[in-house]
């Protein structure tokens, strides 16, 4: 079997890191050909020694000088966007894990679909804010799109074999995050550490801060409507605090399936990579003993009110989920910089939607208008901001 040369964008983030120890142990099937960093030029350096990519990029150019600086020019190293543009397309890339996060995900997932590469998907910010031209694209270019999110590597792996018009609903689960249990009085007074100690899964801050707020299952929600092409009606959510189910499928005689594991993506990482192959892994397995018990509740829309204004942005189409992750990612930047509590957020993201007419998504200019209007918006409100 061919190597498959793998683009790994965002390589020192969480997800990045993860794919890197998947390849780790399916050194025969993949070769990394490019890595991509924003600012952690450390790791990179170890990353590139360890991997030996044919190029990488850093977002700025300060960075890519002090890295020329310690590694010399056996390595290829580009720098901003368009370098990761550029690599995307080139001849030396079959596939590209797409893991940078947040909107900045959207363009050279896009570059890369256009220039017919397949794609792991991690960045689903991507198909939150552009999944009318994305799925597309993907049509058009004949390119394979596979999830990497567990939840939906959990339904793609439920729908195996399955007759896509037998699907009666899609049931996403959910930690519940860290706050599950807490009344909500108090999430005014919710810290930074708290929100970023997530229960059972270790991820970036601003998917950890997601999680926290239910947001993360609003964005898969969209994610999957574009994914499974699914009316958002039979999308559901459930709470799961054990993360041992990671979704199912409901299929129209009542039969339910659903996909378990212990909560590590590298397992739905090494599924998206491998696709349709399911090669041997050596992680960790679900002990039955152990776990006791397995517990599933409806999510509390007025507690997590941003999981029922995704429901929302997506009923409302067009430009509204665009404007929907815009606002989100500005509000939880300002959380995170310790600007505003954490019980604003969804009044903000609430306040930016309501601001906001959709329009029809024609062109990506459409949806860098709203990103851009939807982050301006709330910065100007954000100091004015009541919590309801
Ligand atoms: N983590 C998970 O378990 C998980 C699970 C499912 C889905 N996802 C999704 O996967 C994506 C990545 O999540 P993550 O948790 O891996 O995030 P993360 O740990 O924050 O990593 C983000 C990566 O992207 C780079 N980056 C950040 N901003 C960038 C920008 N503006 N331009 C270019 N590169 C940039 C970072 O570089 P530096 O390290 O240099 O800053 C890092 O390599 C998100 O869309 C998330 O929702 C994550």
């Amino acid at each position: 079997m061919r190597k498959k040369n793998i683009a790994i964008l965002g390589s020192t983030g969480s997800i990045g890191c993860s794919t890197l120890e998947v390849i780790r142990h399916l050194a025969d099937r993949f070769h990394v050909s490019y890595l991509t960093a924003h600012r952690n030029i450390d790791l990179l350096t170890e990353q590139i020694a360890r991997f030996k990519p044919h190029g990488v990029v850093v977002l700025e150019e300060r960075n890519a000088a002090a890295l020329r600086e310690r590694i010399g020019t056996a390595t290829e190293i580009l720098s901003g966007v368009d370098g990761i543009l550029e690599i995307v397309t080139r001849a030396d890339v079959d596939l590209v894990l797409s893991s940078l996060v947040g909107f900045a995900g959207l363009a050279p997932t896009l570059a890369a679909i256009r220039a017919g590469k397949d794609i792991a998907l991690a960045n689903k910010e991507t198909l939150v804010v552009g999944g009318e031209i994305i799925m597309k694209t993907v049509q058009e270019s004949g390119v394979r799109l596979t999830p990497v999110d567990s939840e939906h590597s959990a339904i793609l792996q439920c729908l195996q074999g399955e007759d896509p018009k037998s699907i009666g609903r899609l049931i996403l689960t959910a930690s519940g995050g860290p706050f599950l249990h807490l009344d909500r009085k108090h999430f005014g007074t919710i810290t930074r550490a708290q929100a970023l100690n997530h229960p059972t899964w270790r991820m970036g801050n601003k998917i950890t801060i997601d999680s926290a707020t239910l947001m993360n299952k609003g964005l898969e929600v969209i994610e999957a409507f574009w994914l499974f092409g699914i009316p958002h009606e039979q999308i559901e959510v459930v709470i799961h605090p054990q993360s041992i189910i990671h979704s199912m499928v409901e299929f129209v005689d009542g039969s339910i399936k659903a996909q378990l594991g212990v909560p590590d993506m590298k397992i739905p990482i090494q599924y998206a990579l491998t696709y349709p192959d399911r090669p041997a892994a050596p992680y960790r397995r679900v002990d039955f003993g152990a776990l006791r018990e397995m517990t599933f509740f409806p999510p509390d829309l007025e507690k997590f009110r941003c999981l029922a204004l995704a429901y929302r942005a997506l009923k409302r189409g067009g430009t509204a989920p665009a404007v929907l992750n815009a606002a989100n990612e500005r509000a939880v930047e300002l959380f995170l910089d310790e600007r505003i509590p954490f019980s604003t957020i969804p009044s903000l993201i609430q306040e930016a939607l309501e601001a906001h007419t959709p329009a029809p998504v024609v062109t990506m200019d459409d949806l860098v208008r709203a990103d851009r209007e939807a982050r301006d918006f709330i910065t100007r409100h954000a100091s004015a901001a009541v919590s309801y």
